[in-house]
């Protein structure tokens, strides 16, 4: 399948090769883009004909910071009409992750589940989704900005520098101190889902050997690589749902056309960024 892009997210997990992170594991030339909507412009033999012009997610592979991307057809989501473009081009790292984690830990009601990064995209739609499964989030937060960008969800929300009370469950993308903290204070029989890195610093250290909880990781591309298609299908059909409720809708920073995506890496780095950079293609 052939699919004329239009839009595509700057996640975290873009930046890795473009900021040369974990370079060993790059083989150049590399596009980045894991997020994005586009609509197919060809298709080979064998291939529906009635797909030409659909809307479509190109997923399962990098590639999507471009005009164009040639991909299986097998890779391509459809996207419902009443999607648009840019929260589509948000719909599947952050919204998916956020409905597999929370399924995993699939909590009690009243469970109280602990986070790191509660004012990030993808903990936002954690929060939410928490709370509409009946459980009680409640966000760790660095700084008074995140403080600020949390109010009206929710969430409970303690300083980093506090002690945290006793916990059921974690979600953990920082790593470092904040996510060992966060483990030592999750009951025994409880489950720490570590899933980002923000700090740049691993999940390790003598306050996390304390931890009595289960410490697992979660990564969104082992998922869906060792999943069946149809199962893949319907959780983000369950995404998109989760989109037009506003459970996982992202707020757009600003969008930047691909010609200035020096511009769009500079302002997703810039900490006052409320919302996801869009790259339009
Ligand atoms: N494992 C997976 O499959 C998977 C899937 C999706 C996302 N993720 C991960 O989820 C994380 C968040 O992604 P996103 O798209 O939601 O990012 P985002 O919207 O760009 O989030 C930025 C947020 O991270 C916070 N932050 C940055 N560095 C921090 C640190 N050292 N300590 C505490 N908070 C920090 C910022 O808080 P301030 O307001 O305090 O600056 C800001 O709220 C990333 O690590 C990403 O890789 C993982």
């Amino acid at each position: 399948m052939l699919v004329r892009m239009r839009a595509s997210a700057i996640n975290p997990s873009d930046l890795i090769p473009v900021t040369g992170a974990y370079r060993h594991r790059t083989a150049l030339p590399f596009v980045p883009g894991y997020d994005g909507v586009g609509v197919v412009a060809d298709v080979g033999p064998g291939v529906d004909p009635a797909m030409l012009g659909r809307r479509v997610l190109p997923l399962g592979s990098a590639g999507n910071w471009s005009t164009w991307k040639a991909l299986p057809a097998e890779w391509c989501i459809d996207v419902p009409d009443d999607i648009a473009d840019e929260q589509a081009a948000m719909a599947y790292i952050n919204p998916l992750t956020a409905r597999l984690m929370v399924q995993a830990l699939s909590p009690k009601p009243g469970a109280r589940i602990g986070m790191t990064a509660g004012a990030s995209s993808i903990g936002r739609m954690l929060i939410r989704l928490l709370h509409a499964a009946g459980a009680l989030p409640l966000a760790i937060v660095r700084s008074e900005r995140s403080r600020h960008a949390l109010r009206g969800e929710p969430v409970e929300i303690i300083e980093e520098s506090r002690p945290l009370p006793s916990l059921d469950a974690g979600l953990d993308a920082v790593g470092g101190l904040a996510g060992a903290r966060l483990a030592a204070a999750i009951e025994p029989a409880g489950v720490l889902l570590h899933y980002g890195l923000l700090s740049g610093r691993p999940l390790t250290g003598a306050l996390l050997e304390k931890a009595k909880a289960s410490v697992r990781m979660f990564r969104l591309r082992d998922w869906v690589h060792a999943s069946p298609r149809s199962d893949f299908r319907a959780a983000m059909a369950e995404a998109f749902g989760d989109i037009r409720t506003g459970l996982s809708a992202s707020p757009v920073a600003a969008a930047y056309p691909l010609s200035a995506f020096q511009d769009a890496l500079l302002h997703n780095a810039r900490p006052d960024r409320r919302g996801k950079i869009l790259l339009r293609l």
